[in-house]
């Protein structure tokens, strides 16, 4: 089949990528002309395990190619995919400009039937506005459905190659058969392609990412209970996690979660709802419960250095706001650097991935070291932020020798506290005695 992918970040580029890989021929549309030049000449524009090596065949084979040109990119496409941000406005509101705005030129340049698809993440609604913005220019024959994408960056191949379902959102018969041929390669193991109406698909997206961030905010808070009654939230999250009901997964405690979507669909839910006169009082908690602990280490450092932070330094491991992503929005990381220079403290950071991010976004604010161990040269404590797995298993001797104080403040719960005390550290973690 011939597929178009307007937006290729993130999601648009593994989306591209992984339909490519399954023998498609696709093209992937960009206004950004400097990733479209990169991405034709081979360069991989983010990093994302695996991505590159299918990337990288496809585009020899042929069946992926790049252009700035929309109406090129999806001349003879069956179906056309929006990949596009879909940023919170001001009022928290999911910001639609660029979908309704491609939605718009579409219509100017539409000759033929294609299925039209929401990738983005998008509120209630937006295919009915979608398909208004198309018809205003173009009276033939085409129809748009909602697609949720429900990959995690980090893993974002494997999710897209094997998901656990495929949600499509639309009532015409013709689009539902298209889309359903083209995901038939990607659900040969029989998980689900789960049909619905439009609203039903949008609404399920963000009813995922909130329930997530519910379950974090949850075990966070749970994490604050066990420091105040001396409890071990590692030892509550595995005798809860153990009951199906529950699940195991989504149940570590930490520093907060952030990244491109949890912060920006939870508020994106909570304004939804208010537009429709709901109050969605879970998920007002669940936001400000994340606000507040990623701000949940300082104090603790404040403490340690008897409240003067004035003219510290930290060395800080992990810039990301997860671990295998360089993605580094709405990071835990860089609201913890925010706090630290506020108080007059400087750091240096260390991050497998996300550093030429982040100096990207605030340049030499905080300096750069080559490697997590020379990051600790003349800090005063260790802060970790993301749990790379390189992180897990360091030599503590080093760590020692390099830090002025053997002061641990981990946001991420990597070490068992026992280990590292006896080790003769300091050590604070989220919820542990
Ligand atoms: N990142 C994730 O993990 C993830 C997961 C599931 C869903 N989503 C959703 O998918 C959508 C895209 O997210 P992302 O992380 O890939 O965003 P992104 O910012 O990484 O990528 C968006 C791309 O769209 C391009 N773009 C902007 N305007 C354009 C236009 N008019 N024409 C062509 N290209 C244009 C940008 O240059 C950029 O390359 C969002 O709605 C997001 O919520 C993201």
């Amino acid at each position: 089949m011939k597929i178009a992918v307007v937006g290729t970040g993130y999601v648009g580029l593994v989306t591209g990528t992984c339909f490519a890989e399954t023998g498609n021929k696709v093209t992937c549309i960009d206004i950004d002309k400097s990733k479209v030049d990169k991405l034709t000449n081979g360069e991989i524009t983010i990093y994302e395990p695996g991505l590159e090596k299918l990337f990288l065949r496809n585009l020899k084979e042929e069946r992926l190619k790049f252009t700035t040109n929309l109406a090129e990119g999806i001349e003879d496409a069956a179906i056309v995919f929006l990949a596009l941000p879909t940023p919170p406005g001001e009022d928290g509101a999911a910001d639609l400009r660029y979908v309704l705005g491609v939605a718009t030129d579409l219509g100017k340049i539409l000759t033929d039937y294609k299925v039209i698809v929401d990738k983005s993440t998008v509120p209630v609604g937006t295919a009915q506005k979608v398909h208004a913005a198309i018809e205003v220019n173009y009276k033939g024959a085409f129809d748009v459905v909602s697609n949720p994408e429900f990959l995690r960056e980090g893993v974002a191949v494997d999710d897209f190659m094997k998901p656990d379902r495929v949600v499509i959102g639309t009532n015409s018969e013709r689009a539902r058969k298209l889309m359903g041929d083209l995901y038939a390669p990607f659900v040969r193991q029989g998980n689900p392609v789960i049909y619905m109406d439009e609203r039903s698909a949008e609404l399920t997206k963000y009813a995922a990412n909130s329930f997530l961030a519910t379950k974090i905010s949850f075990m966070n808070e749970i994490a604050q209970l066990c420091e105040k009654l001396g409890a071990d939230v590692d030892m509550v999250r595995r005798g809860i996690g153990s009951d199906e009901r529950i699940g195991k997964r989504f149940l570590f405690p930490g520093i907060g979660y952030g990244g491109s979507c949890f912060p920006k669909d939870v508020q994106a839910l909570i304004r939804s709802s208010e537009e429709a006169s709901y109050d969605f009082k879970i998920l007002k908690a669940v936001e400000e419960v994340n606000e507040a602990q990623k701000k949940h280490l300082l104090p603790k450092i404040k403490t340690y250095f008897k409240n003067e932070l004035k003219g510290k330094h930290f060395a800080l491991w992990g810039l990301a706001f997860k671990p295998n992503t360089d993605d580094i929005r709405e990071a835990p990381a860089l609201s913890m650097v925010d706090a630290l220079i506020a108080e007059g403290a400087t750091v240096t950071a260390f991050d497998p991935e996300a550093m030429n991010n982040v100096k990207k976004s605030i340049g030499d604010k905080i300096g750069y070291a080559a490697s997590q161990y020379e990051a600790l040269l003349n800090a005063d404590a260790l802060i970790i932020a993301t749990e790379w797995s390189e992180f897990r298993t360091p030599d503590f001797e080093m760590i020692g020798t390099r830090l002025k104080n053997k002061a641990i403040f981990d946001g991420r719960n990597l070490f068992e506290t026992k280990q590292v005390v006896e080790l003769g550290y300091h050590y604070e973690s989220i919820g542990r005695p």
